[in-house]
């Protein structure tokens, strides 16, 4: 107890510097339509772009764990817009879904957004309104909340990786809703950028220990990045702490809006190069950038032996014993089986569904519209399987709200690492179990995030009370 200084301390839960008056870090963000970036570099001149504050992606928010964030929004777009906290556990009301959780901020308008932070981790901010079209247009950010204490590294560095659909004249194409997009993979681009350019090389030091963490803000682009000549493992998806391991058959995978968190010593020699490459996609393997070593002497002869393993977050352990279980199709698209669906009050076939640019259902029912009724009640302080079934022919990377959740079976085997995740990708025809503790109350919503598949209709809402 500190008396007198106006802090008093209460006892600390383990991992948590707890205050009983957090720490208040307050920011800016101005969302507006007349900036300029660099995107494809020269000989391409500059591309027209939202942004926040000017900036492609927007500024990088860094707070530490257990702290409050305050962030004032001041919109200065000529349309309505809203912040969503992509990952972290907020109050219903700062969650930032147009209409759901609060009204959209109109132009001129202002909303003050302020929670506490409970978790440590790599998350990012992102419009939840027209998402398809204000994040395809560069509104984005990565927002980082570090640890009390994070693993030793010499560098902490973020990639921030996004994909832009860019005419001839480097120029945003403006075609975002259009049925033949939103029925297939989503909007994938043809120019893929890190940090909001695109790189020919990332220069490190031989010797170093780099932390490095990837997030996909990508309206509809998977990646699966390789090292060459590197040994990349990974400590945190989603942000969340998970057994340091290397990744599957080498390759980091990234559907949109996840993350990794990697931890990768850079063993090679002064002046050597390395490639990263993009292999994801069949036959479109790309090489993303090299990694290049400058002539600086290694920084010490053997790899730092410092643990990597982090430090747990706070999510409550869901209860595997009395999980009570649902299950949730997802279904539509093109070389889909869907026969139809329900949108709005009406059963429609597949054809109908596709003129109305609505072809993608969750439990047989498109979503249409901004308020919607929940798929699921669910009681606080329950724990819950969602025994999800990928019905189409198409990868989703499936989204909650309001909770990171494990993710405990893929078609039917337990995964190895019981991941927690906010996000996780299903692959075609694949069966993916998650668990929870359903600890937050309110309307979260639970959508596919490729911003297209949403827009089509694969968005669901999920009530916790
Ligand atoms: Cu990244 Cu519903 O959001
Ligand atoms: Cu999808």
């Amino acid at each position: 107890m500190k008396l007198g200084g106006g802090l008093v301390l209460t006892a600390a839960l383990p991992g948590w510097p707890v205050l009983a008056a957090p720490t208040v870090r307050e920011f800016r963000l101005t969302p507006h339509a007349n900036s300029a970036a660099p995107l494809a570099g020269p000989p391409h001149g500059l591309t027209k772009v939202w942004s926040y504050d000017g900036s492609v992606p927007g500024p990088e928010i860094r707070l530490k764990q257990g702290e409050r964030l305050k962030v004032v929004v001041e919109n200065r777009l000529a349309v309505d817009t809203t912040i969503h906290w992509h990952g972290i556990r907020t109050p219903f009301r700062m969650d930032g879904v147009s209409h759901l959780t609060q009204k959209p901020i109109a132009p001129g308008g202002r909303f003050v957004y302020e929670f506490d932070v409970p978790d440590a981790g790599t998350y990012w901010y992102h419009p939840h309104e027209r998402g398809f079209e204000q994040v395809a247009r560069g509104l984005s950010g990565a927002l980082i909340v570090e640890e009390p204490e994070p693993v030793k590294v010499d560098r902490d560095i973020t990639w921030v990786l996004d994909d832009w659909r860019l005419k001839r004249d480097a120029q945003i194409d403006g075609n975002f809703d259009n049925r033949m997009d939103m029925s297939h993979g989503g909007r994938l681009g043809n120019t893929v950028t890190v940090n909001g350019r695109v790189l020919e090389s990332f220069p490190v030091r031989a010797g170093e220990r780099v932390r490095l963490r990837l997030i996909n803000v990508a309206n509809a682009r998977h990646f699966a990045l390789a090292f060459a000549g590197h040994n990349p493992k990974i400590i945190a998806l989603d942000g969340q702490p998970v057994t340091p391991h290397e990744p599957e058959e080498g390759r980091i995978v990234l559907g949109p809006a996840m993350r990794a968190d990697l931890i990768i010593d850079m063993t090679g020699a002064p002046e050597q190069k390395f490639s990263v490459t993009d292999r994801f996609y069949r036959r479109q393997e790309y090489r993303l950038l090299d990694l290049v070593y400058d002539k600086a002497p290694p920084l010490r002869a053997n790899p730092m032996d410092a643990p990597i393993k982090l430090a747990r977050n706070t999510m409550p352990e869901p209860d595997m014993k009395s999980a009570r279980r649902h299950e949730i199709a997802f279904a539509g698209g093109m070389m889909g089986r869907m026969a139809g669906a329900m949108l709005g009050d009406q059963q429609l076939d597949i054809r109908e569904m596709m003129r109305r640019g609505k072809m993608w259902a969750v439990n047989g029912v498109a979503s249409s519209g901004n308020v919607m009724d929940p798929m699921l009640t669910l009681t606080r302080g329950a724990s819950y399987i969602l025994a999800m079934d990928n019905d189409t022919a198409w990868h989703h990377p499936i989204h909650l709200h309001g909770h990171s959740f494990r993710v405990i079976a893929r078609d039917g085997k337990p995964t190895r690492h019981r991941e927690w995740r906010d996000t996780v990708l299903m692959a075609p025809g694949e069966k993916v179990d998650i668990a929870f503790l359903a600890d937050n109350p309110g309307d979260w919503l639970f959508h596919c995030h490729i911003l297209e598949h949403m827009a089509g209709g694969m968005v669901a809402v999920i009530r916790v009370v």
